[in-house]
C-alpha cells in the first residue's frame, strides 16, 4: 500500500485540469471580521478574477465560508449569552456582508454547521478509519483551548510566577489534558508530505517552504483526530462513537471538499484544489496534515499553497485584548471597499509582515487612486478639453509625429506596450503590488504625456488650435486609462468597471486578449470615435482629507471623502 501511496504522490505535479479551483480559509466565527481576514479573502479573490480574465475558457471556482465548532466558538456565545447556533448565524452573516461589501464573489459560501459538510466529514472519517489509519489511544499532554490543539513542550512558555504554560506561538495559555482520544497516524506521512511539500512551486513564498521543510525535517508524532464530547461538544460527533467528536481542524480542513460536493462523484470535478490561500499561522495545518490526511484518504493534496504574512498595526499583530483590531466596515467610511481593497493589495506582501496605518493609507489613496488615475480621467473628459465628451480615435500622422517629436509619447507607448505581459507574470504569482506598480508606472507615463503635449494649447478658439492632433492625444491618453483599467479589474473591481463603462469599452473588449490584441496592432485608438456615457462620472475616486488630523494614525479618524478639487492648472493657464 506504502509503495502505490508514494507512486500517487510522486505524479503529483501541478495539475491544469479545466478547473481552477480556489478556496480562502474558512474564518472562526468568535469574532466580527478584521482587515487580516478581508486580506486572505480579498488575495483569493483578485487571483480568481484575474484568472476568469486570462483563461475565459476555465471553470474557476472560488469558496469561502466561516468555520464553526469547537470550544472557543461555544465561550465566545456563552460570553455574549446567545444560543451557540444564532451565534453562529450572526457573525458568519457579518462576513458574508462584508465581503459582499469588498466585492468578493464566492462560488460557494460553507458553513461547517451546514448538513453537507457534517455528512462529508462523517464520509472522511470513515475512510481514515476503514483504511486503517485512525486508532485509539490514551493521550495526555498541554492543551491549548484557544488553538485547539496538543502542544509539545518545546512548543510552550512557564511563566515560573504563576506557574503558567503559554503557547509560545499564540502566547495563549495551555492546561494539561489527558484523556483517549482517536489517534491519525502522521508518522507514516511524513515522507510523502515532505515529498509533496517539495515540488516545484507548491508552496509560495519559497520562506514557508523552508519553514516546512524544518517541521518535517524532526520525526513528526502522531496526531490527536477527536475529543471527549463532554468537553468539547459543540462539534461533529466521531461516527458511530458519540462519546467522541472530531477534531475541529479535521472537521474544518475538510471544508474545501464539502464544497465540491465531496462525497458524490461530482467533486472530482474540481479536485484537487489548484489554489489555497492561507495566513502564515495556519501552515502546519495546511502544509503537513492536510496533505497528510488527504494521501490517507486516497485524495490528492493541493497544487498550490500561497502563504500570506500577516497585517500588524504598530508592529504588534491585531487582536481585541490589545484594542489594535481594525474593522472593514470602519476603514471602508474612510476609503470605500475599493480603497481598502487597493490598500491591502498594494501596499501588502506575502513574504513580511504589513504595518496598517492610516496615513500611509490616505497616502497613497490620494496619490494613486484619486490623482494619478482618477485625475487623468477628468482631465481626458473635461468639457472644455473634450467639449463632444468622445473617445476619439487617434491620426495617424499626428501619432506618427508626435511619436517622432515628443519622448513622453515614445515612454508611454513603451509602457503599454509592456503592460500584458508584466502584469501577467505578476497576477501568476499573486504579487499583486507588482501590478499595481506596474500600472501606476503607465499612468504616470499617461500623465507625463498629457502634460508634454499640451493639449490645452491645441483646443478650438486657442491660437495652435488643431482639432485632430488634440484628438490624438485625447485617445492616447485615454488608450492608456483604458488599458490600466483592463489590468486593475482583478484589483479594484467596481473602480475599473466605472472606469471602462465611462469609456463606453464594450464588456466583451475588457478581457486579458484585449489588451495585447487593441494595442500592439494599433498604438492608440485608430478605429473611429464613440461617445463617452453620459451616466458615469468621470471623477471615480474623491480624495479623502483630514478633518481632525491626530497622532494615532491607526485609529479610525474622521475623515472625509472630498470632491477632487484639483484643477487641471494647465486648462485654467490657457
Ligand atoms: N478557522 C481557521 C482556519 C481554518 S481553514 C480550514 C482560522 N480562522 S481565522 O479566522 O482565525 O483566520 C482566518 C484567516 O485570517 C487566516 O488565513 C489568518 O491568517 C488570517 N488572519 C487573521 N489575522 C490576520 C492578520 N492580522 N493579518 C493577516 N491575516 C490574518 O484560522
Amino acid at each position: 500500500m506504502l509503495i502505490r501511496r508514494i507512486k500517487c504522490v510522486r505524479n503529483l505535479g501541478i495539475r491544469y485540469n479545466s478547473s481552477h479551483y480556489v478556496t480562502t480559509p474558512i474564518f472562526y466565527v468568535n469574532a466580527a471580521p478584521h482587515i487580516g481576514h478581508l486580506y486572505s479573502a480579498v488575495i483569493a479573490d483578485a487571483h480568481c478574477r484575474y484568472q476568469r480574465l486570462r483563461n475565459p475558457e476555465k471553470t474557476v471556482r472560488l469558496c469561502t465560508g466561516t468555520d464553526e465548532h469547537g470550544t472557543k466558538i461555544q465561550q465566545a456565545a456563552t460570553l455574549h449569552g446567545i444560543p451557540v447556533a444564532k451565534y453562529c448565524d450572526d457573525i458568519s452573516e457579518r462576513y458574508r456582508e462584508v465581503f459582499r461589501s469588498a466585492s468578493i464573489q464566492p462560488d460557494d459560501f460553507i458553513r461547517t454547521t451546514e448538513e453537507r459538510h457534517k455528512r462529508a466529514v462523517a464520509h472522511f472519517w470513515r475512510t481514515l478509519h476503514s483504511r486503517g489509519h485512525i486508532y485509539s489511544a490514551a493521550y495526555s499532554g498541554w492543551y491549548c483551548v484557544s488553538d485547539e490543539t496538543f502542544l509539545t513542550d518545546s512548543q510552550l512558555r512557564l511563566d515560573e510566577s504563576t506557574e503558567t504554560r503559554f503557547s509560545l506561538e499564540s502566547g495563549h495559555p495551555v492546561e494539561w489534558t489527558e484523556e483517549t482520544n482517536y489517534m491519525f497516524r502522521l508518522s507514516q506521512f511524513q515522507d510523502d508530505v515532505r515529498h509533496w511539500v517539495k515540488q516545484e512551486a507548491r508552496i509560495r513564498p519559497a520562506k514557508f517552504e523552508k519553514i516546512l521543510l524544518d517541521t518535517l525535517s524532526e520525526p513528526l508524532p502522531d496526531v490527536s483526530v477527536s475529543r471527549p464530547s463532554n468537553r468539547v461538544h459543540w462539534a461533529i460527533p466521531v461516527p458511530d462513537d458519540d462519546s467522541q467528536t472530531v477534531y475541529v481542524w479535521l472537521d474544518a480542513l475538510v471544508n474545501y471538499l464539502s464544497s465540491v460536493g465531496y462525497p458524490n462523484k461530482e467533486f472530482s470535478a474540481h479536485w484537487p484544489p489548484a489554489q489555497q490561500v492561507i495566513g502564515k499561522d495556519i501552515l502546519k495545518f495546511h502544509g503537513i496534515y492536510w496533505p497528510a490526511f488527504l494521501l490517507a484518504a486516497g485524495l490528492e493534496p493541493p497544487g498550490q499553497l500561497h502563504v500570506h504574512s500577516h497585517w500588524t498595526v504598530d508592529g504588534q499583530k491585531m487582536s481585541k485584548s490589545k484594542h489594535n483590531v481594525v474593522d472593514p466596515v470602519q476603514a471602508a467610511q474612510q476609503y470605500t471597499m475599493e480603497g481598502l481593497r487597493y490598500f491591502l493589495l498594494r501596499e501588502g506582501v506575502a513574504h513580511s509582515d504589513g504595518n496598517y496605518s492610516h496615513v500611509k493609507a490616505q497616502r497613497i489613496l490620494n496619490s494613486e487612486l484619486a490623482d494619478t488615475l482618477g485625475n487623468l480621467l477628468s482631465r481626458a473628459c473635461a468639457k472644455s478639453l473634450n467639449p463632444g465628451q468622445i473617445y476619439p480615435s487617434a491620426d495617424a500622422e499626428h501619432l506618427a509625429d508626435l511619436l517622432r517629436t515628443l519622448d513622453a509619447t515614445k515612454r508611454l507607448q513603451e509602457s503599454l506596450l509592456q503592460l500584458s505581459e508584466r502584469c501577467e507574470s505578476h497576477y501568476e504569482c499573486n504579487h499583486f503590488h507588482l501590478v499595481a506598480d506596474t500600472a501606476m508606472a503607465a499612468l504616470h507615463a499617461a500623465n507625463n504625456f498629457f502634460e508634454s503635449s499640451r493639449p490645452w494649447t491645441l483646443k478650438a478658439g486657442t491660437a495652435e488650435s488643431n482639432q485632430p492632433r488634440l484628438e490624438t492625444i485625447i485617445a492616447m491618453t485615454m488608450d492608456a486609462l483604458r488599458l490600466c483599467g483592463i489590468v486593475l479589474q482583478p484589483i479594484i473591481p467596481q473602480l475599473a468597471t466605472r472606469l471602462l463603462d465611462k469609456l463606453r469599452v464594450p464588456t466583451a473588449e475588457r478581457g486579458w486578449n484585449y489588451l495585447a490584441k487593441s494595442f500592439a496592432s494599433s498604438p492608440a485608438h485608430l478605429g473611429g470615435s464613440c461617445q463617452l456615457d453620459g451616466q458615469t462620472s468621470a471623477l471615480l475616486f474623491q480624495r479623502i482629507v483630514e478633518e481632525n488630523p491626530t497622532k494615532e494614525e491607526h485609529k479610525p479618524q474622521p475623515a472625509k471623502r472630498i470632491k477632487s478639487k484639483k484643477k487641471d492648472r494647465r486648462e485654467t493657464m490657457s
